[in-house]
């Protein structure tokens, strides 16, 4: 397990940057796994110079009934944080479809689109403060696919604030799973904030289990951590 500390939040992002722009000069047809949430925001915006032009991603998650216009879906998200940042044509950029008629059947097909694409060769997430990774609340097996998920309250309110006032949060969402994202040829995990302190430490040192799903990163060949000092606070197994 590879885990940089860096001092601020910015300079974890500056990190992850380089690290996508490297693995596209390398790379440039890379399948990728790409999350929404306050954590990769920084790394975004910092991407304009690196050609996505024959990269393809797929988003980590998605919720359930939110039309893609809703300014608080993952659609729209990718629209105003991604796209209108980086060169990647609107067509490589999938998310689940959260108002599929048939659930089940668009988590397969979701599965089905990724391995067709050749598998992910990158997978970027941030960590919830339960240990979620994309939306795999606990428990959550390890080899899980992708699925429709319940979304525990914590993640609700946390998510609260993306929301017009008035509306919540949905209740529940279509998420890669742990197995998913755990198959992806590399995965980067993104931690900011004396907030995460606990649960990065936890998920790094701690037992692995389907109470805390980002300890998979433990079991996986190739995981690297960016996070700064105050994430990375508690973590005692560095
Ligand atoms: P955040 O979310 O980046 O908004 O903290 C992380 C997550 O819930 O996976």
């Amino acid at each position: 397990m590879r885990i940089e500390v860096f001092k601020t939040a910015e300079e974890v992002a500056q990190a992850a940057a380089q690290h996508i722009r490297n693995l596209l000069d390398r790379k440039p047809g890379a399948v990728l796994a790409l999350p929404t949430g306050s954590t990769p925001l920084g790394v975004y915006k910092l991407l304009g110079d690196v050609d996505f032009t024959r990269a393809r991603s797929f988003n980590l998650d998605e919720y359930v009934g939110l039309e893609p216009e809703h300014p608080a879906s993952y659609h729209a998200y990718m629209k105003k944080y991604v796209l209108a940042h980086i060169n990647l044509p609107p067509a490589r950029c999938h998310l689940p479809n959260g108002m599929a008629v048939d659930l089940d059947a668009e988590c397969r097909a979701y599965e089905e689109a990724i391995k067709r694409a050749g598998g992910l060769d990158f997978a970027m997430m941030g960590i919830g403060h339960d240990g979620h990774v994309a939306f795999n609340e606990p428990p959550s097996s390890l080899a899980c696919r992708t699925r429709v998920v319940r979304l525990h309250e914590g993640t609700r309110k946390a998510n609260q604030v993306h929301f017009p006032e008035g509306e919540s949060t949905p209740e529940r969402a279509i998420t890669m799973g742990v197995g998913t994202l755990m198959d992806a040829r590399q995965v980067l995990l993104l931690a900011t904030g004396a907030g995460k302190a606990e649960i990065l430490a936890k998920a790094l040192c701690g037992p692995v289990t389907a109470m805390v799903p980002a300890t998979a990163l433990q079991l996986h060949a190739d995981p690297i951590i960016f996070c700064d000092a105050q994430a990375a606070s508690a973590v005692g197994c560095l």
